[in-house]
């Protein structure tokens, strides 16, 4: 593991960060005036800084102790370690990222959250492209999605996504691979928090495991790059709604 020191307040919404996130950034944590960003390996972001080893920090064990639990709709996304206190009309998704981004906290993820509460995935067969820490797919289990299946290239990531799976006692399929993995199978709702030039890749793939009827969620897109997004989709599915945090944008459509 190595970790990128740099000034920082990671409170702020500061523009480097969505540079970090990019590039596969694991986790931001304050250190005094630093912040830390935890990746696996050192990677070029335009960020300047230091680069230090992380074997001899559990830097990881000090970023998931900083989670806090992070509420959207009627989900709560909380880490094992924590007290949480529910409402009555609460559901929690227990989570320990790891290595995996999804912890809840970043606005991609939180838009997408609140997409799959408005899309009701209750009894519904629900396909997570980029599964990460499971976070959506989870989420849409204890939501009542009657199968979910999480696909992500990196394997690390499909390992805590089938832990969180098991720590939530939900049923899934977890698997090694992009949405290709999946191919001749169909589902009711699709969910994808990648990248616009991703997407747009992709769009043939979405369209062709979703179902006459089935919502696909797009998020992870700055809104530089929304036009590509649309562009790719929009000729074979209908935009029902738009939501932006800041510079990023979540996308839902239908199949007619
Ligand atoms: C931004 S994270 C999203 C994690 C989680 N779904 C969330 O919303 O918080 C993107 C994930 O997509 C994975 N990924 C990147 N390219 C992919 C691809 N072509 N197919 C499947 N997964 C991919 C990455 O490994 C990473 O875990």
């Amino acid at each position: 593991m190595k970790v990128l020191r740099f000034q920082a307040d990671v409170e702020t919404d500061d523009p480097r960060f969505v540079h970090l996130w990019e590039a596969g950034c694991c986790g931001l944590q304050q250190d005094g005036p630093d912040v830390l960003a935890t990746f696996p390996e050192v990677v070029n972001v335009p960020v300047e800084g230091t680069w230090e080893d992380a074997d001899s920090t559990d830097y990881v064990g000090r970023y998931q102790a900083d989670l806090s639990p992070v509420a959207v709709g009627p989900l709560v996304v909380a880490p094992t370690h924590r007290h949480t206190t529910l409402e009555a009309y609460q559901r929690v998704v227990w989570l320990d990222p790891g290595l995996a981004f999804g912890s809840g906290h970043h606005a991609t993820t939180r838009m997408a959250l609140a997409a799959l509460v408005d899309a009701d995935p209750w009894d519904r067969e629900v396909l997570d492209v980029g599964t990460g820490s499971g976070v959506l797919a989870i989420a849409a289990a204890v939501l009542g999605a009657s199968h979910v299946v999480g696909v992500d290239i990196d394997p690390q990531a499909v390992e805590v996504a089938r832990v969180n799976a098991e720590r939530n006692k939900v049923r899934g399929d977890w698997r090694v691979g992009s949405i290709d993995v999946v191919e001749g199978r169909h589902f009711d709702t699709v969910v994808a928090n990648l990248y616009a030039e991703l997407h747009a890749e992709l769009a043939q793939d979405y369209v062709r495991v979703m179902r006459p009827g089935s919502v696909l969620i797009v998020t992870g897109i700055l809104d530089q790059r929304e036009d590509l997004v649309k562009r790719a989709l929009g000729s074979h599915l209908r935009l029902l709604g738009r939501q932006q945090d800041d510079e990023w944008v979540c996308l839902q459509w239908c199949k007619d």
